[in-house]
């Protein structure tokens, strides 16, 4: 697939949502309460619809929403917990294990998924399925991954309904995707440079899912680190300098203190020698600004994929490496 077929894919997400809101409702999940909320268990494309649910949601959750990146649930987890089973080809096998797992819990679960083995079984033993188109990459599917995790929190109580806030961001989305000037600049921003992304409240999940998009499509090293934290610790490592360029993700929900911080790390970065890059969030809601932030790293990690040369679709080095373990 070309930079081109990969950006229009990507350019793709404002449409999705109307299609992954009416997909969640034709898998008819049951509204159950889980006092235990919700765990979303998944790696890779496949779990940041867990942690940018969770991000969206910030104050209004109202129970646990993690993302269980692991082959096991949390030992505490059980019959109060949803589980929704998140895997774009149903084969992965940390996914399956978490499936395995919740059954024996006697947790209820919920498959989201295109099909494969965990279609399968799910179907075998009656658990609701959302299904998710296929023939597209995983990590291009987030609309519904986000969207899957943020209705399973509502219907088992972790969340209210959040249907208008996402209906009304097709719009503007729709906007923002057909925009070239900003993606374009900081791709070649980003050209030949080590890009170290910081998020802080909503945007930290933001900062992961950049960071894995610059790793997947541009085949780049890329990495990834929040505020506070990242102010205890790697800014030690900046003086040390190199091909880095510190992107920072603004978003008017941060904690002012957060605001403050990232306005510090942005100058004292910049004294050190580091390229900096403040990027902001845009939108009137919450899911409409986080979503902003995410189409807008995922059109950056495909253009900077087509200056780099390399084609954005194919992960073979994943592929093999699963068939070698
Ligand atoms: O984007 C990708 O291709 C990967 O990160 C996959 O999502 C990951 O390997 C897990 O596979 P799946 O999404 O099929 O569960």
């Amino acid at each position: 697939m070309s930079v081109e077929e990969m950006l229009g894919i990507v350019r793709e997400l404002p449409h999705q949502l109307g299609d992954a809101l009416w997909r969640v409702e034709s898998a008819a999940v049951p509204r159950a309460d889980a006092p235990g909320g919700l765990a979303v268990c998944g790696v890779g494309g496949s779990a940041i619809g867990g942690d940018l649910a969770r991000a969206v949601l910030g104050d209004r959750a109202r129970r646990p929403l993690r993302t269980v990146r692991d082959y096991a649930l949390e030992p505490w987890a059980g019959a109060d917990t949803l589980v929704l089973c998140s895997s774009y080809s149903g084969n992965t096998e940390e996914t399956l294990a978490c499936y395995q797992a919740a059954g024996e819990a006697g947790a209820p679960r919920v498959a989201l998924t295109t099909g494969g083995e965990l279609a399968r079984r799910a179907r075998e033993e009656g658990v609701p399925v959302i299904g998710v188109p296929g023939g597209i990459p995983p990590r291009a599917a987030v609309a519904y991954m986000v969207i899957g995790a943020l209705e399973c929190a509502a219907s088992c109580g972790a969340a209210p309904s959040l249907r208008a806030e996402i209906e009304g961001a097709a719009g503007p989305l729709s906007g923002l995707a057909a925009g070239e000037e900003e993606p374009r600049r900081l791709a070649e921003a980003l050209r030949g440079r080590v890009p170290i992304v910081y998020g802080g409240g909503p945007t930290a999940p933001v900062a992961r899912r950049w960071k894995t998009q610059l790793n997947e499509n541009a085949k780049r090293h890329a990495f990834w680190s929040t505020l506070p934290e990242a102010n205890h610790n790697e800014l030690c490592a900046f003086a040390a300098g190199g091909d880095v360029t510190l992107v920072l993700l603004e978003d008017e929900g941060q904690h002012e203190r957060i605001r403050r911080r990232i306005e510090r790390t942005a100058e004292v970065a910049a004294e050190a020698g580091l390229a900096v890059e403040r990027v902001s969030s845009r939108g009137s809601t919450p899911f409409e600004r986080v979503m902003s932030l995410v189409l807008l790293g995922d059109l950056v990690s495909v253009l900077l994929a087509g200056l780099e040369g390399v084609d954005p679709t194919p992960v073979e080095a994943l592929e093999q490496f699963k068939r070698t373990l």
